[in-house]
């Protein structure tokens, strides 16, 4: 089973940084200074279960009439059955409750597709961030 949950203990946001290491540090070769940033105190995080096994993850951060959405990850054996989609679905329905305007995220180009699924569309050119090709993609509300 399934469960995509908002972050409310300690425990689970272990589990969040657990993943976010494994996919952005161990698979992507994110630095880890870039990676564990100072704004996951602020941020609202959600944690995506499998059979009780944590799956996957993501965090979105609020200022004034935008929210941003980051670090989605999904562990690599778990990948394409929806967990990424659920996990941003939620941090969606977040954004919606707190009535911000706009929804903005640095995409990955690779993750482009999945992001144009849920409505983001890219704006600018591509540029890199921590070795990486991003775009910026934004989803009005
Ligand atoms: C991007 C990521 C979060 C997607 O998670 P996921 O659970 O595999 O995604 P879903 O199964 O919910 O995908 C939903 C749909 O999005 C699209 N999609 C997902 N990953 C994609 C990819 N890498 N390329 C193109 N389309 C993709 C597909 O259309 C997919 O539907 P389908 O499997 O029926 O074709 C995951 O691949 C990941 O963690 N990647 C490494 C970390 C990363 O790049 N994070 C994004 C940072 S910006």
């Amino acid at each position: 089973m399934v469960v995509i949950k908002k972050v409310k203990t300690r425990e689970e946001l272990k589990m969040v940084h657990d993943i976010r290491r494994e996919v952005f540090i161990e698979e992507q070769g994110v630095p880890e200074e870039i990676e564990m940033d100072d704004k996951d105190d602020e941020a609202i995080h959600v944690l995506a279960v499998v059979d009780d096994e944590p799956a996957g993850c993501g965090r979105i951060l609020f200022n004034g009439s935008d929210a941003r959405i980051g670090r989605v990850a999904v562990r690599k054996k778990m990948r394409r059955s929806g967990i990424g989609e659920g996990i941003c679905k939620l941090l969606i329905a977040i954004a919606e409750e707190k009535c911000v305007e706009r929804i903005i995220l640095y995409a990955q180009l690779s993750a482009e597709p999945f992001y144009a699924r849920l409505g983001f569309e890219r704006q600018g050119d591509v540029f890199m961030e921590a070795g990486i090709e991003h775009v910026m993609m934004i989803r009005q509300i």
